[in-house]
């Protein structure tokens, strides 16, 4: 093996340029080069790809947010929207052109780092006969056949020193303080940081709340002579029998990206005030949690993620995402990642949600948290 090429796809995550870092570093010392497109499959389709190289443009990047090589959103190669002469919207498959372009570069092995609408396009390249290695990232950690994704460790961090900040104004003034966060239809970053943060409640998106479970809570503290709650709620959260707060829908909210949440922690906010009496607040932690410096963990994570890439391509072993389990990395089929449908364009079925026998659910009844059921 000789030449290898990575893109970032997708909404981006800490620990990005330490994958990076790690597939150039292993690749050099291998005596393999190294090349990133610019922007996701953007830069793969348009042909748009630097040499990275560890002394130069990827050095001292370990510790850096973002992505030094660019992403995009919303460029699935395979049915991307364009606008024709006649001003109408019409899908093509560019997914051919992107092909001959990796052909004609030389690229033996493309790495693909993104969550699960990226590893679906790659698990089609590699049916197209390129030869694909998926790394899962995203701070939602929903990436199916992984225990978990690199940058949610951070964003669970963010949250929960979002919490001890709002702990002690909520203790301050007396208030219901309500913080929304991340992770679209998962709840992992609620329920983590509800643990690590010491919320009285976890609105995850797997369990449609009741207003009343949460409202007994918090007067069962008020009996306690706690004159304070502090809540998280998922962006994907929403009541029984209510619906998800949806900001804004693209493309009539067809496929993962084209949905935008936001709004579940305002709606609850205003719903407790109302119902309680007590002052409430909403803190949307939004971009927050994406951005900036990834944790020490993540930055191991995302180093071993990147080096057992690069040795499974070494070894002829493509389409798969690699993948931690028990400690461990190996690795996975794309195809058991992304589900096997062929519909193109459309958002994965497999998203690795919380299900109700998993040990966080259980250590959170525990401790008294409410799940709002
Ligand atoms: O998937 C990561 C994520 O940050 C979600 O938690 C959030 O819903 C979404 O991306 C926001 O996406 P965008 O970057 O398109 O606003």
């Amino acid at each position: 093996m000789k030449k290898i090429a990575i893109l970032t796809n997708g909404g981006d995550a800490p620990g990005l340029n330490a994958v990076i870092r790690a597939i150039v570093k292993t690749a050099e010392n291998n005596g393999i080069e190294c090349y990133g497109y610019i922007e996701g499959y953007r830069g793969l389709l348009d042909n748009n790809y630097v040499k990275l190289d560890s002394s130069g443009n990827a050095s001292g990047i370990l510790n850096k947010g973002g992505t030094i090589i660019g992403t995009s959103n919303n460029t699935n190669v395979f049915n991307l929207k364009t606008v024709n002469e006649n001003g109408e919207v019409e899908y093509k498959d560019f997914s051919d052109k992107c092909v001959q372009n990796i052909k004609d570069a030389g690229f033996e092995c493309l790495f693909t780092l993104g969550g699960d609408g990226t590893q679906k396009s790659s698990r089609d390249f590699s049916r197209k006969g390129v030869n694909c290695i998926g790394i899962p990232k995203t701070i939602d950690n929903d990436v199916a056949a992984t225990d978990i994704t690199f940058g949610y460790n951070t964003a669970v961090s963010v949250a929960t020193e979002a919490l001890d900040r709002l702990h002690t104004t909520a203790e301050a003034h007396h208030r219901i303080m309500v913080l929304e966060v991340m992770g679209r239809y998962a709840g992992w970053i609620t329920l983590e940081s509800a643990i690590a943060g010491g919320a009285d409640c976890a609105l995850i998106p797997e369990i449609p709340y009741d207003i009343n479970k949460v409202i007994d809570k918090i007067n069962r503290r008020k009996a306690k002579g706690k004159q304070f709650s502090v809540i998280v709620v998922s962006e994907g959260a929403r009541e029984k029998d209510g619906e998800m707060s949806i900001k804004r829908t693209f493309d009539e909210g067809k496929g993962l990206d084209n949905v935008r949440l936001g709004g579940a922690g305002e709606k609850l906010a205003g719903r407790l005030e109302e119902m309680t009496g007590i002052a409430s607040r909403a803190t949307v932690l939004g971009y927050v949690q994406r951005g900036g410096t990834p944790s020490a963990y993540d930055r191991v994570l995302s180093t071993k993620y990147g080096v057992k890439a690069v040795e499974l391509a070494m070894k002829g072993i493509f389409n798969v995402l690699v993948s931690y389990k028990h400690g461990e990395m190996t690795y996975v089929p794309l195809d058991d990642v992304v589900g096997k449908d062929s519909v193109v364009g459309a958002a994965s079925s497999k998203n690795r949600t919380i299900e109700m026998d998993d040990p966080l659910i259980h250590v959170a009844r525990q401790i008294g948290i409410c799940l709002g059921d």
